[in-house]
């Protein structure tokens, strides 16, 4: 009941504001500019990159939480394009095969339950010609003793943090989900605990022929 009232009453603000982070605000901003038109956002969360896109007419906002949306709602309200939300886990996407031109993840795949089944669809909705946009805290390749600390933390974070991994291969697991990078890089988030400080910003297709 205690950790009900955690996760509905005190987290979502807690989100609002370590998400706001400047080291993270300067990554949205960079991944989020040659966004255009319509776009779905998986985990919408409070609405913090919507100050970002430059030439966006519609953002389909894929929250399923009712608490965390709502934190968003005075963001939405003053925006100056049209935002759709739509309650829903990015396992089960309610748009058409080959329907998108953009998809949008911001720190969102480390949360989500079943990532493999949400690759799947994010796969099966994006156009033969669209874009995955993702900037993603990973898992430390690189680093065993960051690594080591990821793996050991993750239980906790994934019960502090709504379902957050640590310790995921997101370039990875994208991969084996037949995503083509056409931009990627790995980038050590200023301000943000080693655990989490490294940042894949990355642009998917579905192939490599026809990128945006
Ligand atoms: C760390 S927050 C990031 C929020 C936002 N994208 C941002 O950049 O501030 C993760 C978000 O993913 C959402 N989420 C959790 N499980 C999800 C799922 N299965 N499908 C889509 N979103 C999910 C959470 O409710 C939360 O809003």
């Amino acid at each position: 009941m205690l950790y009900k009232f955690y996760q509905q009453h005190i987290f979502p603000h807690l989100l609002n504001q370590v998400m706001q982070t400047p080291a993270l605000m300067d990554l949205r901003r960079e991944l989020l500019l040659p966004v255009q038109g319509e776009a779905l956002e998986i985990g919408f969360g409070t609405g913090l990159n919507l100050p970002f896109y430059q030439n966006v007419d519609l953002i389909y906002a894929l929250e399923p939480s009712t608490e965390i949306y709502q934190l968003a709602l005075d963001r939405v309200h003053h925006n100056p394009f049209q935002v759709r939300h739509i309650q829903a886990g990015a396992e089960k996407l309610p748009f058409a095969d080959n329907s998108l031109d953009h998809i949008v993840s911001t720190w969102t795949m480390c949360s989500i339950a079943d990532l493999d089944q949400a690759l799947k669809e994010m796969f099966r909705v994006l156009k033969p010609s669209g874009t995955v946009h993702l900037v993603e805290h990973v898992l430390h390749n690189e680093n065993r003793r960051i690594r080591q600390l990821q793996h050991l933390l993750t239980p906790v974070q994934k019960r502090l943090a709504d379902g957050c991994h640590l310790n995921r291969n997101i370039e990875q697991q994208m991969l084996e989900h037949g995503f083509v990078f056409t931009e990627k890089q790995y980038i050590a988030a200023k301000g943000i605990p080693a655990p989490g400080q490294l940042m894949f910003l990355a642009r998917a297709t579905k192939s490599a022929v026809n990128p945006v």
